[in-house]
């Protein structure tokens, strides 16, 4: 489905707990950048780009361009004592510059481009979600949907749209457009807007242009009612559903994790946890404080969700482009949304925003876009295998 309500959460396993050292670490090499740093980076940018409603320049993604690997290895195994100084940082853009995508590497420190090229070849960057909006406000408004919509008997105001990348079936349009398609969906008493697919219309928006390409009614196809339609759990209280009672994990002396910036220690355990606007929640340099030898043992040097795939496999007009890639096209991390204490993460849970750039650059944040918290995973089968061997 359309990944427009996507939550992050890390779960743990429930065992002791021990406490962190007491050190402040020098700034972590995979730290996201930060509200002041995507600031820069935008200033940056705007001396070689003016940024402006007269220039067609926008920040499709800006994420940490990612450091060298060995030189975070040196870093990590010297921070400790502090002798290397973590790689520079530096921001990784990629932009729509007058219908060409641009790829550019900003060092923060000296305040430069220090990479800048137009990309060859194939594919487009992922969607922001101001093209996004902007394009459901362009077909809103757009005459001959308008009369398809009054044709069907339906209210244009009860509409919301969901927006796809094409794909690429042998048409050329794909290859040398950035376009969308759109697909108007109905509420009109659902907050379950995909179970109620207008179908029957094409609707294509060019991006570039923020034009729309290409309308054709081909069909009108019954709609679904919008009863029985209710998912949320607090709708289904009786009579409509079971009541569920609240549980609590309860913490007398406080959680077993410790957060040091973005460096979280549980257990033996020590990992850097980050946020990125195309991959989502990003874990880097997991490692186990190994007792036998007594040093960490890397596990994980970085790893986040890489992409989702989910292609549809309907071959009519209408759902046959529909091959949702999370990650590339709309960005997991641009997906995410707010958790809710207590009700998505339990009490004792430690939030974290999250940070990226909007279309023109300027930072926006997500509120508790990840949550940390400990959670009992019963009783461990391991457990007792061990105790069966010991009595052979
Ligand atoms: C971009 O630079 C122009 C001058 O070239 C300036 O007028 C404008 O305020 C700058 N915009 C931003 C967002 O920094
Ligand atoms: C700093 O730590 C590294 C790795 O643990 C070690 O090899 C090095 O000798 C230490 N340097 C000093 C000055 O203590
Ligand atoms: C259409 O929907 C809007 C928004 O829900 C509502 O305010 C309006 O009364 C509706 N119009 C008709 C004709 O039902
Ligand atoms: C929707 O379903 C409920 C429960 O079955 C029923 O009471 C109600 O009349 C239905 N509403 C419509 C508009 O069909």
């Amino acid at each position: 489905m359309a990944p427009l309500h996507f939550t992050i959460l890390i779960l743990f396993s429930f065992i002791i707990v021990i406490s962190s050292s007491s050190f402040t670490p020098p700034r972590h090499p995979f730290d996201p950048l930060t509200e002041t740093e995507l600031k820069l980076v935008r200033t940056i940018i705007n001396k070689s780009y003016p940024i402006g409603p007269n220039h067609k320049f926008t920040f499709q993604y800006v994420g940490l361009n990612e450091p060298d690997k060995s030189l975070v290895l040196s870093w990590y195994y010297s921070s400790r004592n502090h002798t290397i100084k973590p790689p520079p940082r530096q921001a990784f853009v990629i932009a729509r510059d007058n219908g060409k995508t641009r790829e550019i590497v900003v060092d923060i420190s000296s305040r430069a481009i220090v990479l800048d090229k137009i990309h060859v070849g194939n594919g487009y960057p992922m969607l922001s979600n101001d093209e996004q909006e902007a394009s459901t406000e362009l077909v809103v408004k757009f005459k001959p949907f308008r009369d398809s919509v009054a044709k069907r008997g339906l209210n244009v105001s009860e509409i919301v749209f969901t927006t796809s990348t094409i794909g690429w079936y042998g048409e050329t349009k794909a290859e040398t457009e950035r376009v969308i398609r759109l697909m108007p969906f109905y509420l009109d008493g659902t907050v379950n807007m995909y179970l109620r697919p207008i179908e029957g219309m094409t609707i294509i928006v060019n991006l570039d242009e923020m034009k729309v390409t290409e309308f054709k009614d081909r069909s009108t196809v019954t709609m679904p009612k919008a009863n029985g339609t209710e998912y949320r759990i607090s709708k289904l209280n009786p009579p409509f559903g079971p009541t569920l009672q609240n549980a609590v994990l309860l913490q007398p002396d406080g959680p077993g994790f410790k957060i040091d910036g973005h460096i979280v220690r549980w257990a033996n355990w020590e990992f850097h946890i980050s946020f990125d606007v195309r991959a989502g929640i990003v874990i880097s340099l997991a490692s186990l404080f190994d007792t036998d030898v007594n040093k960490y043992r890397q596990v994980l040097y970085k790893g986040h969700l890489s992409e989702m795939f989910i292609p549809y496999m309907d071959p009519s007009d209408d759902w046959y482009f529909i091959t949702y890639l999370d990650c590339g096209d709309f960005g997991c991390g641009q997906c995410a949304v707010s958790l809710q204490p207590y009700t998505d993460c339990p009490a004792g849970a430690v939030f974290m925003d999250g940070i990226f750039a909007g279309q023109d650059g300027t930072p926006a944040k997500i509120p508790k876009v990840m949550c940390i918290f400990e959670k009992y995973a019963g009783d461990i089968m391991w457990r007792h295998i061990r105790k069966l061997k010991s009595q052979t």
